[in-house]
């Protein structure tokens, strides 16, 4: 099959690789239908996550179709298309129990494209089958639902949810990438009295406008928190999340709430951010922070099934899957393509009986 393996720093390649074969008897092999690109996957390219080894095959977000399972498996069948998401559960550990996917001790986790092959591939090889993928309803495209692989879980759970958004708040989203939009998306589930996008891009916060912000405001331009006390008789925002991922943001989001006030961080840091507890430890704050754990899947899915959520909008390019490499370059240059999400999808290619299905992808036709 093809894959876009990681080469190093800077280096990689849609590439021929062996087949994924069933390790464990808990394993699944899906066909990758659908997949698309993540600003982490663009940060393992740069050598930021350096326990991922050259040579694996990158990407945590996909749908696809199971070709093969393990003799363990029993939820899901050849057939079956499926949500192949960015967290693994092995669905027996303390953290699986408690429903804390992300940090599952039992071989899941965040492990696709990270430390096992991921899915910008053709196929893939699937761990803990039963407990961690999700079958799509009936009506629903694979492109109504790929999103829910990462980003809308992401800012749902590790944004809003960690906030605690209610009815009426003000909520500042400081970062109006995928991650701040998908908040602000999110958010309106809460009915907020008002949304609040901050970032550095006007392209971007014509965006957030687009997905539902009632004030934009340009951090580079305007002083964000006399803005923000400005709107709110001086108080502050009752929530700021943080969908960025550096020293400043996560500390203008302290500084942008009202007392007893929250913030939630989303972002990623690389480096550390000061926190002035000479100024917060008087005010009643509640900082959270969090990897995703996926547990909204099912709800986040009802949604869109329900037609009271549609992530599509964030789809602003295509590609054949054959394609990834000229999708990468496309998505990481977002600042003039005004890539939010890039889709990759596969020729669609008929189920074969069992046993001749894995082999039954035609390059050429994935490469149109
Ligand atoms: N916690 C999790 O589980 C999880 C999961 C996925 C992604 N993330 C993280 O969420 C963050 C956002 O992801 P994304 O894909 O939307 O990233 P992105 O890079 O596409 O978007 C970031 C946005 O922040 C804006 N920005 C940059 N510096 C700024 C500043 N000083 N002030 C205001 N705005 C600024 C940029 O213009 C951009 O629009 C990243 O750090 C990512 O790694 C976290
Ligand atoms: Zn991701
Ligand atoms: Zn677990």
């Amino acid at each position: 099959m093809n894959a876009l393996v990681y080469h190093g720093p800077g280096m990689r390649a849609w590439e021929e690789v062996p087949d994924p074969v069933i390790v464990e008897p808990t394993d699944a092999i899906v066909r990758i239908d659908m997949a698309t690109i993540c600003g982490t996957d663009l940060h393992i390219l740069k050598g930021d996550v350096p326990e991922t080894t050259p040579g694996t095959i990158l990407g945590h977000e996909a749908v696809g179709t199971v070709v093969e399972i393990g003799s363990a498996v029993t939820t899901i069948e050849p057939g079956d298309q499926v949500l192949v998401s960015c967290i693994t559960a092995c669905g027996r550990c303390r953290f699986c129990k408690e429903g804390h996917y992300g940090l599952c001790s039992g071989g899941g986790g965040w492990i696709f494209g990270h430390t096992i092959d991921g899915l910008q591939a053709e196929f893939a090889r699937v761990p803990f089958a039963d407990t961690s993928v999700y079958k799509i309803p009936e009506g629903l495209t694979p492109e109504d639902v790929i999103f829910l692989a990462d980003i809308l879980p992401t800012a749902y759970e590790v944004g809003v949810l960690n906030g605690g958004v209610q009815p009426g708040d003000t909520v500042a989203v400081v970062g109006a990438g995928p991650i701040g939009l998908a908040t602000i998306m999110t958010a309106k589930l809460y009915t907020p009295g008002r949304v609040i996008a901050i970032d550095l891009a006007d392209a971007r916060l014509a965006k957030a406008a687009e997905f539902g912000a009632d004030v934009t405001i340009n951090n580079g331009v305007e002083d964000a928190v006399a803005r923000v006390m400005e709107l709110t008789g001086g108080l502050g925002a009752d929530v700021a999340i943080e969908a960025v991922g550096v020293p400043e943001t996560f500390e203008l989001c302290t500084s942008l709430i009202r007392p007893g006030g929250r913030v939630a961080n989303v972002g990623v840091h690389g480096h550390s951010a000061t926190l002035h507890l000479e100024k917060l430890w008087i005010q009643d704050v509640t900082i959270t922070t969090g990897l995703v754990d996926t547990i909204t899947t099912p709800q986040l899915m009802k949604l869109i099934e329900a037609r009271r959520l549609d992530p599509t909008p964030f789809a602003t390019h295509h590609f054949a899957l054959g394609q990834t490499e000229e999708a990468y370059d496309v998505f990481a240059a977002a600042a003039e393509t005004h890539a939010l999400k890039v889709v990759l999808t596969a020729e669609p290619v008929p189920l074969l009986p069992e046993g001749e299905h894995e082999r039954a992808v035609n390059p050429e036709a994935a490469a149109v």
